[in-house]
């Protein structure tokens, strides 16, 4: 399962099945995060930027039509590629963008909620893109640099966003990086279509708002699906700015189911949150076409009762 093979017979995210945003615009539920296009620590050009057009053109053709970007990515290099892979858009394509932090020249993400620098986001989306609306945004809750924490009001960035809606240059809203509360206070001022925050096999205390968005027939859309990441930052002592800390996933039942169906642990871990609730839409990143080949063959892996119970019990200390 884990193979590299290039041929025709490649599983296609299709498998995966769909999920329809606001009951109008349905995505595969195996798509394709745009985070690790550009260089490393998401900042400046791909290593090979060849090879990074080729990965988004090839989760299409894999049947991917849903893609996950920003336009702080790099900054500006995630939308760039996508548009040099794909522009003019096929009528099915999806694209979901988020606003809320910009980037400075210390490679930093400090928040931008205020309603000017929405507004600008926004149209910068457009512009990196080369689009005339986006079809979904999601305000990236962000604390640093004077941003807002869990407890704070999103009313001023998400209304200011719900305007940029009723005028038409966005199709659907989001939120990312939410508690409840703050996801609530949104849905009061806007209908929002998806979540985005951090969950995977491993890391679950956003469960109950998984639950919550099922049941209002939301997509969740998790950040860091394959568990990679952590939020956690460290110093890197060579650029001396903060990156987040990149662990494995070794938790020895994932690795015990995989070898059951012949497949790697990220593949389990993308076939759970599949497996685990209808409206998990799951958007792994990478910038390697073996590893784009290997997620969305995650989309063909069934995973047996016995699995799905090994890996329901798995927790990571305390953060469920
Ligand atoms: N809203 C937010 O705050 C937020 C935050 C983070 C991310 N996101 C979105 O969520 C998407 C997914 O998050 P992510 O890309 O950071 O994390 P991820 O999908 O959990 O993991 C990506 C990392 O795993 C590696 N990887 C991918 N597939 C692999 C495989 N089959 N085998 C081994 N390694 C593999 C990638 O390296 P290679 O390039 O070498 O494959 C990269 O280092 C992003 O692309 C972005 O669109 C949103």
């Amino acid at each position: 399962m884990p193979s590299s093979d290039t041929t025709a017979d490649a599983v296609s995210a299709a498998e995966a099945g769909e999920f329809v945003l606001a009951g109008e615009l349905p995505v595969r539920r195996m798509g394709f995060g745009a985070m690790q296009l550009p260089g490393p620590g998401v900042w400046g050009p791909p290593k090979d930027r060849a090879r990074a057009v080729s990965v988004v053109r090839r989760a299409v053709e894999l049947g991917v039509n849903h893609i996950d970007t920003s336009d702080y990515y790099g900054p500006y290099v995630a939308n760039e590629v996508i548009r040099e892979a794909l522009h003019p858009y096929a009528d099915d394509l999806v694209i979901v963008t988020k606003v809320g932090a910009f980037r400075t020249p210390d490679q930093a993400w400090p928040s931008a909620l205020k309603p000017e620098q929405l507004r600008r986001a926004v149209y910068d989306n457009l512009r990196g893109l080369g689009r005339d609306h986006l079809d979904v945004v999601n305000l990236r809750i962000v604390e640093e640099a004077g941003g807002l924490g869990p407890s704070d009001s999103i009313a001023e960035p998400f209304g200011a966003l719900a305007e940029l809606r009723e005028q038409g240059l966005i199709r659907h809203l989001g939120v990312s990086n939410v508690t409840a509360q703050q996801f609530a206070e949104a849905r009061e001022i806007a209908p929002v279509v998806c979540v985005q925050n951090e969950y995977n096999v491993v890391r679950r205390r956003h469960e109950d708002l998984v639950r919550t968005c099922a049941e209002a027939g939301i997509a969740f859309m998790p950040f860091f699906p394959l568990g990679t990441f952590t939020l956690q930052h460290e110093k890197d002592p060579a650029t001396d700015t903060k990156v987040p800390r990149q662990v494995p996933l070794d938790a020895q039942v994932i690795h015990a189911v995989a070898e059951r169906h012949g497949a790697t642990a990220y593949q389990v871990a993308l076939a759970w949150l599949l497996r685990h609730s209808a409206n998990i839409c799951c958007i792994p990143g990478t910038s390697s076409p073996d590893h784009l080949q290997e997620n969305i063959a995650a989309a063909g892996l069934r995973l047996t009762d016995t699995d799905v119970k090994e890996l329901d019990a798995l927790h990571e200390g305390g953060d469920r």
